[in-house]
């Protein structure tokens, strides 16, 4: 098996990283339009195999993409990360452009590949790599949801005094500080309900506070966090790898589900070997369903910006 990761980032080699410690690829290759980094942290992180134990050959390179040829799966994190202050939207713009070309470039070489998207605004990007590649929907996956859900579990643990891993919580819609909406009500601390044990207003504070979870990370830090993100994309490889078929929250091309078309967005989805398979339908009441309904409002309008680009 053999995974591309384009983009050397923060984010780009933090996945990277997860991928070759899980062991799921023979082949991973990273690359960046920036001379020398994609090579430079391909052997860093190949100087950790003998002390991790791992056997995936890592390589790195400088935007040829014929080194990428027959990936089976390819991680899009270019683009610029936010900066303190800024929305994902913002990105729109300069995002777009190499989004598209990366995704022309990669297909290229790996016509089968399967491809999730980071880069932001991710449900725009998402959309833009299903439009601009024709290719079927259920090989284009972007990753927000994934991140927001383990965002949100981080939240919860916090207040309950838990471990995340013992939480089952999905936040569906977009990828944006107010598209995104956290499903209190279904989240369950190993099958019981959290809300039996939060108030309303820790519940209140647990869906503020993981909406904004991203924001406040590039506040601290001074740009876009990567840790969890590099993480969720990598979770999402070794689901695919190993036809894990494990539950997500992706966005995902809609075709009615939902109540929505003509568009990505984020919803519970399984990830195996064909890329995301199943759309999961969850019973979401009214509050629920227009809190669903604003957030495609929204990522439609900037879905839009790409037609004036
Ligand atoms: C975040 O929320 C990178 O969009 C990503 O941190």
């Amino acid at each position: 098996m053999k995974v591309t990761v384009v983009g050397a980032g923060a984010v780009g080699a933090t996945c990277a990283d997860n991928i070759a410690r899980s062991a799921v690829c023979q082949e991973l290759v990273l690359l960046d339009i920036k001379e020398g980094l994609a090579e430079g942290k391909a052997q860093d992180m190949m100087q950790t195999a003998a002390l991790l134990g791992f056997d995936t050959r890592i390589s790195g390179s400088t935007n040829d993409y014929s080194k990428t040829a027959g990936s089976d799966v390819v991680v899009i994190t270019s683009g610029l990360p936010r900066k303190p202050g800024m929305t994902r939207e913002e990105l729109i713009g300069t995002n777009a452009g190499i989004v598209k070309g990366v995704c022309e470039n990669i297909l290229k070489f790996s016509p089968d590949a399967i491809i999730i998207v980071i880069s932001n605004p991710m449900d725009t990007m998402t959309y833009l790599a299903l439009q601009s590649t024709g290719l079927p929907k259920h090989r284009i996956i972007g990753m927000g949801g994934t991140l927001d859900s383990s965002r949100f579990k981080y939240q919860l643990s916090s207040h309950l005094g838990c471990s995340p891993a013992d939480l089952n919580a999905v936040v569906i819609g977009g990828h944006g500080d107010t598209t995104m909406i956290p499903l209190i009500r279904f989240a369950t601390w190993n099958s019981l309900p959290v809300t039996q044990f939060l108030s309303a207003e820790q519940q209140e504070k647990v869906v503020a506070d993981t909406m904004v979870g991203g924001a406040t990370l590039t506040k601290l830090i001074g740009t876009s966090a990567w840790y969890a993100p590099g993480a969720a994309g990598a979770a999402l490889v070794k689901s695919i790898l190993n036809d894990e078929k494990k539950l997500f929250t992706c966005c995902v091309k809609l075709d009615g589900e939902y109540g929505q078309e003509d568009i990505c967005l984020g919803v519970p989805v399984t990830i195996g070997r064909h890329g995301w398979e199943k759309i999961l339908p969850m019973d979401l009441n009214e509050a629920e369903k227009a809190l669903f309904a604003k957030s495609a409002d929204a990522v439609r309008s900037m879905n839009d910006v790409l037609k004036t680009l």
